[in-house]
């Protein structure tokens, strides 16, 4: 039987419907993977089953008994327990005193004594008497795992653990719900990256606005089956019409900065370079020092033209949040959209419309506030930012990290776009399948060394991940 059966919820907010008609049942010690594009309905279902969101309709069993889950408390002494994305701990408290806060199973004695096993579980037998602001995200997410397992949860629903977590913190969150899932606790993992989604679960549920298209067995299906399901519709064959390549725009010879160690390579007109490594190989320092943002201590860089730069935190380094659009994408344009001093709103209007139309922009006007964006839509807006300045070099740091699915494949068909003009395009990625996709050559780091190029149809992920882990330095 199952531990969880949530069926035909429905949820509205306001006139939006974000949930129409779910489901989704849950085995005890499962990994139930819940996908679906931004704004399927993840996070309302989840909450839905974690009592911190009243469904409009539905019902819901646990071990085959209706319940009503009217709160977190609710949901609590039913063993069911939620990691919310924005990580919902008290920072100016310690580590025990979040997980005894409202915990039912905690009947007084010795807190440090109550905690002391579960954060042992969770690799931080020596922090509860920390704050809770003092530690990393992971960590902090460590500690929502801890209080769940304290609150003797046997159903914990994750909201896209790892979005805000770095590659070390990840494998150390994977490892942990290997462990769970060993005692029995059922885990239902929200989540749209694939890699993740089809190394931990055992069953996937997917999700396509407010409605199941399917729950199938991770074994039996593949990433582009589920990503059918996840958007309707096949994603664009990955073999892509050859691009012709035209003279060298960039050439970098023995380039070194604090960082990175006499690199060299060239780049085409018409060409997509690729860069890959881990976070933390000097991938970042690359565009800096291209940029004339870092120290160059030797070596060359000949360009022909003009380079743009796409960085890889938006919120910090590129958008003004509550700016528009409109505002956000012509910033880097202004003089030429200005007549005796005065902005031409019509102009700058015009262009960001022919942009937003080329990027699958979806907003509901473009004097929106960029915040109320989706961070797909975001880093649209930062792309179309440098398709209206129209370099001839353009560096994408992780353009397509942590969006979804459809907007990838947006970002995707632009690059190749911008390729096909003429320009250079140089992608950093964390994700191996889109080097592989997108690029030409793919040129991968290792702490600041390039240890190896391969071409688009030589390079596999082992031989990336081989070369991004080696620390030889051969060129
Ligand atoms: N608190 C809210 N108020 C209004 N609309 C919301 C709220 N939460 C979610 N929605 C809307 O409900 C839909 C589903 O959202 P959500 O469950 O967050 O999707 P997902 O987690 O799959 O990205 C979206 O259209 C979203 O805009
Ligand atoms: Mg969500």
């Amino acid at each position: 039987m199952s531990f969880l059966q949530a069926g035909n919820i429905h949820k509205h907010y306001g006139g939006a419907t974000a949930l129409q008609g779910a489901s989704l049942q849950v085995q005890a010690g499962e990994i139930h993977a819940l996908v679906g594009e931004n704004g399927a309905g993840k996070s309302t279902l989840a909450r839905i089953i974690a009592g911190s969101t009243r469904a409009g309709q539905g019902r819901i069993l646990i071990e085959g008994n209706p319940v009503t889950i009217a709160s977190p408390v609710d949901a609590q002494r039913l063993g069911i327990g939620m990691i919310y994305q924005e990580l919902d701990l008290f920072r100016h408290l310690t580590v025990a005193e979040n997980l005894i806060i409202g915990n039912l199973e905690f009947r007084g004695g010795s807190m440090e004594a109550f905690c002391h096993p579960f954060l042992q579980q969770v690799g931080l037998g020596e922090s509860a008497r920390r704050m809770v602001h003092s530690l990393s995200i992971g960590q902090m997410q460590l500690v929502a795992i801890a209080r769940a397992l304290s609150m003797n949860a046997r159903l914990i629903l994750m909201d896209e653990p790892t979005s805000a977590l770095f590659e070390d913190a990840a494998e150390r969150l994977f490892a942990l719900i290997a462990g769970l899932k060993q005692r029995g606790v059922a885990i239902v993992y929200v989540s749209h990256k694939m890699d993740e989604i089809f190394r931990l679960s055992d069953r996937i549920t997917v999700l396509r606005d407010g409605r199941n298209t399917g729950t199938v067995e991770t074994a039996h299906t593949s990433a582009a089956a589920v990503i059918r399901m996840m958007i309707g519709r096949d994603l664009e064959a990955g073999q892509r019409a050859p691009r012709p390549l035209g003279d060298v725009v960039l050439a970098v010879d023995g380039l070194s900065t604090a960082k990175l160690k006499s690199v060299s390579f060239e780049l085409r007109r018409g060409e997509v370079l690729g860069i890959g490594g881990l976070v933390g190989s000097g991938r970042s320092e690359l565009g800096a020092a291209l940029f004339g943002m870092d120290r160059v201590s030797a070596g060359a860089i000949r360009r022909q033209g003009t380079l743009g730069l796409v960085p890889e935190d938006r919120r910090l380094q590129g958008l003004m949040m509550q700016m528009s659009v409109a505002e956000n994408g012509t910033m880097a344009v202004l003089p030429r959209l200005q007549r005796w001093g005065f902005l031409r709103r019509g102009q700058e209007l015009a262009e960001m419309r022919g942009v937003a139309g080329r990027l699958g922009l979806h907003c509901r006007s473009l004097h929106d506030p960029v915040a109320t964006l989706s961070g797909g839509n975001q880093q649209k807006v930062l792309l179309g930012r440098w398709l209206l300045v129209n370099p001839d070099v353009l560096f994408l740091d992780d353009p397509a990290r942590g969006i979804d699915v459809g907007a990838k494949q947006d970002i995707y068909r632009a690059i190749d776009a911008l390729a096909r003009e003429g320009k250079g395009v140089i992608l950093v990625s964390s994700e191996l399948p889109e080097l592989v996709r997108c690029c030409d050559r793919i040129l991968v780091l290792c702490e600041g060394r390039l240890t190896a190029t391969f071409t688009a149809a030589e390079a596999t992920q082992e031989k990336i991940l081989a070369a991004a882990t080696s620390t030889g330095g051969h060129a």
